[in-house]
């Protein structure tokens, strides 16, 4: 079992409008709303996988029972469990309103979560890692939960025995590092703090990468969009190339790729396929229009295409 952690869960809407004109009203032509948030995005592509998944995090109010009901099969997600952990608060809602090939996002910060409630995950989070081969720790946490707090959730996991994906930013990454985390996949921007600039070229990625590792790391990779990414392993160094540029909406494609790495794990591929696999699947979500989805069609189409160079 994989067990994906969605601290700051949403619920996703959607508006296609025609264009969008600041300080001006709008027509909207459509309308969609799902359960969201990058550890959501995660299960659903393990899912899709054929992976057996727990979904945990926190949620609340109507916004949470909306991503609950969501969750519970709306959508038809087999193989997905949701353990959700109640608070008072009201779970957050973010808004991407898509104009053409553009899209505007509002990402509300969420629910002030109490120390109480806090208390209550780790323990439920406790019991679900026992059963998990790897846990995957996504995106960013709402006000309340201290900065410790993937730190803290990758040490549970690995005096269980689970390794550890982070996709992270910020002092919840470099706090998490020190756990010695088995994976630690940032965007290129997001190792700027440790950089001290955005990774803008293979090197700079490479060094951020080294950079990771040498924080506590096992294995880094910084992603680099359409660039593919760099991957440093306890042995080798990878530049992962996508031998073809796709079109799409590339949001979520980092946590596909979370989410391919976490599967590559639990088959206990080499660097070089699992690398490979898991940047079939990155591309493959970027032409599907919704983050959490990808065509498995076009992933293992793009398989072959995709360039592993040692460097
Ligand atoms: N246009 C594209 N064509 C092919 N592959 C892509 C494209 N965009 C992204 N990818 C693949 O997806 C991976 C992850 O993308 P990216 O670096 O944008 O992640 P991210 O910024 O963490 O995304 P998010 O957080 O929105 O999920 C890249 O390393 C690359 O392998
Ligand atoms: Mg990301």
């Amino acid at each position: 079992v994989i067990l994906t952690v969605c601290l700051n869960i949403a619920i996703d809407t959607t508006y296609t409008v025609p264009g969008l004109v600041p300080g001006s009203s709008h027509r909207v032509a459509t309308v969609g709303a799902r359960a969201g948030g990058k550890g959501v995005n995660v299960a659903r592509v393990l899912t899709s996988l054929g992976k057996d998944v727990v979904l945990t995090g926190l949620a609340g109010g109507s916004t949470g029972a909306q991503v609950a009901a969501d969750l519970a099969g709306l959508t038809g997600l087999a193989g997905l469990t949701a353990e959700l952990v109640p608070i008072a608060g009201e779970s957050r809602r973010t808004m991407a309103v898509v104009h053409g090939a553009e899209v505007t996002v509002f990402n509300e910060a969420g629910p002030l979560v109490t120390a109480e409630e806090w208390r209550a995950f780790l323990e439920s989070y406790a019991g679900l890692v026992a059963a998990a081969g790897v846990v995957v720790l996504s995106g960013s946490v709402p006000p309340g939960i201290p900065a410790s707090a993937y730190a803290e959730l990758t040490g549970t996991a690995h005096t269980a025995g689970a390794a550890v994906i982070i996709d992270a930013e910020g002092e919840l990454l470099h706090e998490a590092l020190a756990q010695g985390p088995e994976i630690a996949k940032p965007n290129a921007n997001e190792v700027a703090t440790l950089l001290g600039r955005p990774a803008r070229t293979t090197d700079d990625a490479t060094e951020a990468a080294e950079l990771l590792v040498k924080h506590g790391a096992k294995t880094a990779i910084v992603s680099q969009g359409a660039e593919g990414f760099v991957a440093v392993t306890p042995g080798k160094s990878y530049a992962v190339r996508p031998g073809r540029l796709v079109h799409g909406n590339p949001t979520g494609a980092g946590d596909a790729l979370a989410a391919a790495l976490a599967d590559g794990l639990t088959k206990g591929q080499d660097w070089p396929e699992l690398l490979r696999n898991a940047a079939a699947v990155a591309a493959a979500a970027v032409a599907a229009p919704l983050a959490g989805d990808f065509d498995a069609r076009l992933a293992a189409e793009l398989r072959n295409t995709i360039q592993v160079e040692e460097v």
